[in-house]
């Protein structure tokens, strides 16, 4: 008797769908990489409390800040084994997937200012790219904006010369891997969470990023000199594991999707202020120079990382090439 009893409970269990199951909240965990004080920590913080909110307490959103859960590459594993649920990784660490079209994003010079940035991300391009994750098991639900990066060294790095043998941390685009060596100098990939250590101790010579993240990861403070180039835009997908996703009653989805959408305008809303106010902090401190470039040394930068243009394509494809090119009505090679 007990037996059947035990059985059809059992039964009863593997059918029922996780919401009804689970006495408890949906758990929903968010690991990133940077700091809480930050356009994309902000940001996390705002869809936890929204997605709160909005399904009043089913889902609780547990948020992993600073690789306190996982690094780069080991985040992306998760998400792929459904350890973790959501991610939101710089558009530049998408390789490892086997999807290297979002790195089309990090070509130099690529994007004018922010609003052109912000307006492309908009068109075509960036559901495209979305699609491409469908295949691997991950959905894309939106694109965070961070801001432009800055490059940095224990030397003023004016002119391409000034690259000459340095060794450049990147995050993990061929394309920066490129511009790099166009410049002279031998970038590295390494884990956002190493990069501070390995400057302080010199494993690497410089690197770059945005001024936010310079700030909170305290990367100014090993770093004598600061560029503000501007050269290339840093820029996050938000993704889910597809199958957490789709598993997820249909009425819990729409209401976690008006979290994402007005955390999304949110975050898109702050982050240029974002890195402004961080790199008066920067400036403030007095611990490193900030330089800012002539038109002729920019000019001198844009043609020696010329060269990545050419060599792009066969990176990432004539496709996002000329979608990019489309919408932002430029002439790519
Ligand atoms: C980096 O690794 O430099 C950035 O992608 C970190 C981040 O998420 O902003």
């Amino acid at each position: 008797m007990h037996k059947i009893i035990l059985a059809s409970v059992a039964a009863v269990l593997l059918l029922a769908p996780a919401s009804a199951m689970a006495d408890g909240p949906i758990v929903l965990k968010f690991s990133h990489v940077v700091a809480e004080d930050t356009p994309k920590g902000k940001g996390a913080l705002k869809f936890k409390e929204l997605a709160e909110k909005y399904t009043n307490g089913k889902v609780k959103v547990e948020i992993y800040p600073n690789s306190s859960l996982y690094k780069d590459k080991e985040e992306i594993e998760a998400l792929q084994l459904g350890s973790v649920q959501m991610l939101a990784p710089s558009t530049a660490k998408f390789a490892p997937l086997g999807v290297k079209e979002f790195e089309a994003l990090d070509l130099p010079w690529l994007f004018k200012d922010e609003a052109t940035y912000a307006n492309a991300m908009k068109g075509p391009v960036g559901k495209w790219l979305f699609q491409k994750l469908e295949a691997k098991g991950i959905t894309g639900l939106a694109y965070w904006d961070n801001g432009f990066h800055m490059m940095s060294a224990n030397r003023p790095l004016l002119m391409p010369a000034d690259f000459q043998g340095l060794k450049i941390r990147i995050s993990g685009s061929k394309i920066a891997d490129r511009y790099f060596r166009d410049l002279g100098s031998i970038p590295q990939i390494m884990a956002f969470s190493e990069v501070y250590q390995a400057l302080q101790t010199g494993v690497v010579d410089g690197g770059e990023n945005t001024a936010s993240n310079y700030l909170t990861q305290k990367f100014y403070e090993v770093q004598k000199d600061i560029t503000v180039s501007y050269h290339a835009h840093l820029q996050y997908a938000v993704i889910v594991n597809s199958k957490f996703w789709n598993g997820l009653p249909p009425d819990i989805r729409s209401e976690l999707e008006k979290a994402m959408a007005e955390a999304t305008d949110y975050t898109n809303s702050i982050a240029v202020k974002e890195n402004d106010d961080a790199l008066e902090a920067i400036k403030k401190s007095g611990k490193t120079t900030l330089h800012y470039l002539t038109d002729d040394q920019r000019k001198a930068w844009q043609d020696a990382m010329r060269p990545t243009y050419g060599w792009a394509k066969g990176r990432v494809g004539q496709e996002v090439l000329d979608l990019v090119a489309k919408e932002l009505d430029i002439k790519m090679n």
